[in-house]
């Protein structure tokens, strides 16, 4: 029997590279002009730690494309108001052209509350109702960065989308509700019809099935197996977990939301993790961070 296919393996890492590249010359650019210096700035609220490490690769992803960056941190003991008042002070600062607000907050503070009183101008992450809006509208906003770049990497890598089906596990707000939009918009490299699933939906793997695009947003550790994926379809994994592994250095192994060793064996693209859709996450906010500083999308 002649070998199938093997799948190809997307490089979040070399896309990211690649992207970033390109920022930094901008960046270098200003500099060299005596122009201001694009600055992102992130806010970390207690000590979970797969918050520090997430705001920790900003900062370093900012640092190495020439960007300023800079965090406040502040203890889970800090009150809604408190916090409310560091959003007011970055959106005054001049010197700051886009921030974030790590998520989660501790649990007495309304999270929606916090990210609704972000000026848009600035909302890197677009997770602001303005930004989500104008974003559900087909109009210029920030697009939240992991669903704005696994876009991007259907795109380098040539993978169809147009009248293709597309199955997204997940309705979280930063990841499978926008990703769901992004992909059904009547634009290049989309057009996709979609559907989005969730802990409600009946015949799960049915639906699964007959995607030709799989992206699983769902928060589950190795949950998508081989008998729920098309022969040669393409799937995403955005799902990161640590797993319990003796053999490692650090006592765990990275896993996503994909049993990876099985599905690659079906798919005709698949992304890893690590090393697929999450450098390019950061590559997004660098990428919006520079556009919040060319003032692009609200001029
Ligand atoms: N928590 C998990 N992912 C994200 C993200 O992309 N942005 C923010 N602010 N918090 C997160």
């Amino acid at each position: 029997m002649a070998n199938k296919k093997q799948a190809v393996i997307i490089d979040g890492r070399k896309v990211a590279a690649e992207l970033k590249e390109a920022i930094k010359k901008e960046v270098s650019k200003m500099i060299d002009n005596d122009d201001d210096t694009p600055h992102l700035a992130a806010v970390l609220v207690g000590n979970d730690p797969a918050s520090e490490t997430y705001v920790a690769s900003k900062e370093k992803a900012a640092h190495t494309v020439g960007m300023v960056s800079s965090t406040y941190r502040y203890p889970a003991d800090i009150t809604e108001n408190e916090l409310l008042e560091v959003v007011d002070y970055l959106n005054s600062d001049e010197e700051i052209d886009g921030y974030i607000v790590q998520l989660p907050l501790p649990k007495h503070i309304d999270e929606n509350k916090i990210i609704h009183r972000i000026n848009p101008a600035k909302d890197v992450d677009g997770f602001t109702p303005e930004n989500v809006g104008k974003m559900v509208l087909g109009q210029p906003a920030f697009l939240s960065a992991t669903p704005y770049g696994i876009m991007e990497l259907l795109k380098y890598y040539n993978i169809p989308v147009a009248g293709k089906h597309c199955v997204v596990l997940g309705r979280s707000n930063i990841v499978g509700r926008p990703m769901s939009i992004l992909l059904s918009q009547k634009k290049d490299a989309a057009n996709a019809t979609v559907t989005l699933c969730h802990s409600a939906t009946e015949n799960l793997e049915e639906i699964t099935r007959s995607a030709d695009i799989l992206i699983a947003a769902i928060g589950k550790p190795q949950f998508v197996k081989a008998d729920m994926v098309k022969d040669g379809a393409v799937v995403i994994d955005v799902g990161i977990h640590r797993l319990k592994d003796a053999s490692k250095k650090s006592g765990y192994r990275l896993v996503g939301d994909v049993d990876f060793n099985e599905v690659v064996k079906k798919a005709s693209f698949i992304s890893p993790v690590p090393g697929g859709v999450g450098p390019m996450t950061i590559a997004m906010l660098l990428k919006n961070t520079l556009l919040a500083h060319k003032k692009e999308i609200y001029p």
